[in-house]
């Protein structure tokens, strides 16, 4: 008889978006005439930057001749692009990051999740509370949790976001094996300081534990005080693992590519104690389960550090960006209190009921769609998240519709 993977019986519903994408279907079926304005999910919808498109093209024309088809490429993603990446993105900000330590992927939401595969099924997690939900769920699935109980997974240990601590988590009061960490942050748009990052991990140094950095909405940030990368951080190499994409620095959320950096230095143990290398491991895990981002796309992802890619780039976010003023006015002006939106494309809006009737009420009321807070945990509870991606015409529609429900 096959038995299933029981710690999936555990998982709550289904996942957060497709939860939505459900409710939003239902209420257009019920409700035809209405047009519904989208600033749920976080996905892009500006077209790619012609940079990118002009070096996809002349991409997919190269593997349509003799001299220029390539068949499988290395797993890890071409020279050129992780040269790149280590170049623009990190020595050009002061971290050391060598092009070998970076992995080029499919995807930040697939690189999270799958992860933890290289970690014992003890490690004790630590994981914020609002969070993006595949942190959590790929550990109930991989059994590294109790049940589901007054709202959390047991054996996890929540860090609360709250505004009482400006939704930055404070440090464990116990030790911990691996803390995920997303900044700026999903979904509450908040930033961490570099001397608030330097506690978790100086944190993690001394508890032999490892941060995985979430950093796929950097390009948001503004502020020129903020960190971009964990390797900013002195010492960092050692214990943290970065995640980067370009879904939303340049509008690829459809065309898939992200990547993963795990610095040679950075280690986790053996039962006996003895430092293992992590950056083997996930090499060994890339090779065997992934084969590779196709050319074309890593060609794309490449444009983006040219000169015009990143000037165009500049131009996308500056347009959600301003998109997040418009939302973050509207919730000022209508009296509610609120985080992110200035380096980071959410707006966390404090709605003072529960999360779901404010979800539906701006559904039903103005047809706009965002996401509902206890969606990303318990803390969540009585937030919404209203996403900056959308056009601007549709955000000052979406924005004169809430003004009008809620006025
Ligand atoms: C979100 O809305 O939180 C993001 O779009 C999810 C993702 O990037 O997978």
């Amino acid at each position: 008889m096959i038995h299933i993977n029981e710690h999936y019986l555990k998982l709550q519903a289904s996942y957060l978006f497709s939860d939505i994408a459900r409710r939003v279907a239902s209420f257009q079926e019920a409700h035809p005439d209405r047009e519904v304005i989208k600033l749920g999910i976080g996905d892009v919808t500006q077209p790619l930057p012609p940079a990118c498109i002009k070096a996809f093209h002349a991409a997919v024309d190269e593997m349509g001749s003799r001299d220029g088809f390539r068949g499988y490429g290395p797993e890890q993603g071409y020279a050129f692009l992780r040269e790149a990446i280590a170049r623009e993105d990190f020595l050009a900000r002061g971290a050391v990051v060598a092009s070998d330590e970076i992995f080029v992927s499919d995807g930040a939401k697939c690189d999270t999740g799958n992860i933890q595969e290289l970690f014992g099924l003890d490690a004790k997690i630590a994981i914020p509370d609002p969070v993006y939900p595949v942190y959590l769920d790929t550990n109930v699935m991989a059994g590294r949790t109790g049940g589901f109980k007054d709202g959390r997974y047991e054996g996890i240990v929540y860090l609360d976001s709250t505004a009482a601590n400006n939704y930055v988590p404070e440090l464990p009061r116990e030790p911990v094996d691996l803390i995920y960490l997303c900044f700026p942050n999903n979904p509450t748009g908040s930033t961490i300081s570099k001397e608030q990052l330097r506690r978790w991990v100086d944190f993690a140094r001394e508890h032999k534990a490892l941060i995985l950095f979430d950093a796929a909405y950097e390009a948001f940030i503004r502020d020129p005080a903020l960190p971009h990368s964990i390797y900013e951080i002195e010492g960092a190499r050692e214990v943290a693992v970065e995640f980067r994409s370009f879904s939303k620095s340049a509008g690829f959320t459809g065309t898939r590519c992200a990547y993963t950096v795990v610095p040679r230095d950075c280690m986790a143990y053996d039962r006996q104690g003895n430092r293992q290398p992590l950056h083997p491991l996930w090499n060994r895990r890339h090779c065997t389960k992934f084969n590779g981002v196709s050319y074309p796309v890593q060609r794309a992802a490449e444009a983006v550090y040219s000169p015009e890619g990143k000037a165009q780039c500049k131009e996308l976010i500056d347009g959600y960006l301003a998109n997040a003023a418009l939302i973050a006015q509207a919730m000022r002006d209508l009296g509610y209190r609120f985080v992110g939106g200035d380096n980071a494309p959410y707006i966390w809006i404090d709605g003072r009921r529960d999360s779901w009737e404010f979800f539906d009420l701006l559904l039903d009321k103005a047809g706009v769609v965002c996401t509902p807070g206890a969606g990303f945990g318990k803390c969540g509870q009585g937030y919404i998240r209203i996403s900056a991606f959308n056009s601007r015409e549709n955000v000052v529609r979406a924005m004169e519709r809430i003004r009008a429900a809620l006025a």
